[in-house]
């Protein structure tokens, strides 16, 4: 049944050797890659449609293939499986915590990604909050991920890579918090929609790399307000993502938009997520200024931005962060970096 295809690289697009699941229907062909003198030659391992069993599964294990190959064009069809199948990817003990890790990740780029695109959508927003549902599952049930969702976070800041570090990150603060399944799935579902309002923002301001004027930072701040807007319209969305959304940009002693809430008037919600805001800002390569080492980040938080944060909460997220460097230091490697309550 197997076919032999020889083509340009370029038609063909590697996935990871684990990316496929046993016992599910695949929406594309699949294909294993072999170089004979100097050409590649792809062998269709599986057909789309074809039911990928067990024994399929043993199979293609036994060939001991470094990648596996797909169509170029056939991508979002496997972003689609991928996303389809998470929980099953969470649940294979065959994969490694930083595979299952990679596979959120990608997810949560395409989930993303569409959500930015078409904020309105009550399906991408249902997405998203699977993929928190999925995402906290993985936290739970898994010791390495503070690491291995560390390493496959981007450095990269954009609207949509920030959304996911924040999730990410989010989730985890949160697990160490202690909070209840409820509250991880509201608060990660908040963070990843935190700054949707941005779709009504002209991006010629928001990817402006020199100082905003007034009134293109007046345009900036109407963000949260329009986040609001458009999920307060869907039936679905916790009250408590909703905190997080119109809260971000509130700081303690008043001076924050889009309200200027102070103190108590802001929500813990509201509080956590001013703080993974700036970190992650910090931490990641904008168009205007480098990646600060995660130590360097916090301590120019605690020194120079005080008077924005919960005081205790900040301290919180730097013992839950350690004075490690988990995105830089660590980042290629598999390291387990825990904090006395983390290894609880
Ligand atoms: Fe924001
Ligand atoms: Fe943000």
């Amino acid at each position: 049944m197997e076919n032999t295809t020889t083509s340009t690289t370029n038609e063909y697009t590697a996935i990871t050797k684990n990316a496929i699941v046993s016992n599910t229907k695949l929406a594309f062909d699949l294909f294993l890659r072999n170089d004979v003198g100097g050409k590649a030659r792809y062998i269709l391992f599986c057909r789309a449609d074809d039911h990928f069993s067990a024994k399929r599964q043993e199979e293609l294990l036994s060939k001991n293939a470094e990648k596996l190959y797909i169509f170029k064009k056939d991508t979002d069809k496997y972003l689609l499986y991928q996303e389809e199948n998470l929980k099953s990817i969470i649940d294979d003990k065959d994969k490694t915590s930083l595979e299952k890790s990679g596979a959120l990740y990608q997810v949560a780029e395409n989930i993303t990604e569409a959500l930015l695109a078409n904020p309105k959508s009550g399906t991408h927003i249902e997405r998203a909050s699977t993929w928190v549902n999925n995402t906290v599952s993985h936290i739970v049930k898994n010791e390495n991920t503070f690491s291995s969702l560390f390493e496959v976070t981007s450095h990269d800041y954009r609207t949509y890579s920030h959304s996911i570090n924040m999730s990410v990150i989010g989730l985890l603060f949160g697990k160490y918090l202690s909070l209840n399944p409820h509250e991880l799935d509201c608060l990660g579902t908040g963070l990843l929609l935190h700054d949707i309002g941005k779709v009504v923002v002209s991006p010629e301001i928001i990817n402006k790399t020199s100082r905003l004027t007034k009134e293109e930072f007046d345009e900036i701040k109407k963000h949260p307000k329009a986040g609001l807007d458009i999920l307060e319209l869907k039936k679905n969305v916790d009250s408590l993502c909703l905190k997080i959304v119109a809260q971000h940009h509130e700081n303690r002693d008043g001076t924050g938009y889009p309200y200027g809430l102070g103190g108590p008037d802001i929500h813990l919600f509201g509080s956590i997520a001013r703080i993974l805001d700036v970190y992650d800002a910090m931490t990641t390569n904008r168009p205007y200024a480098p990646a600060k080492r995660p130590f360097a980040a916090l301590a120019e938080m605690k020194a120079e931005m005080l008077d924005c944060f919960d005081g205790e909460l900040l301290k919180e997220f730097i013992w839950f962060l350690g004075a490690k460097d988990p995105r830089n230091k660590f980042r290629a490697s598999d390291t387990l970096i825990t904090s006395p309550s983390l290894s609880k």
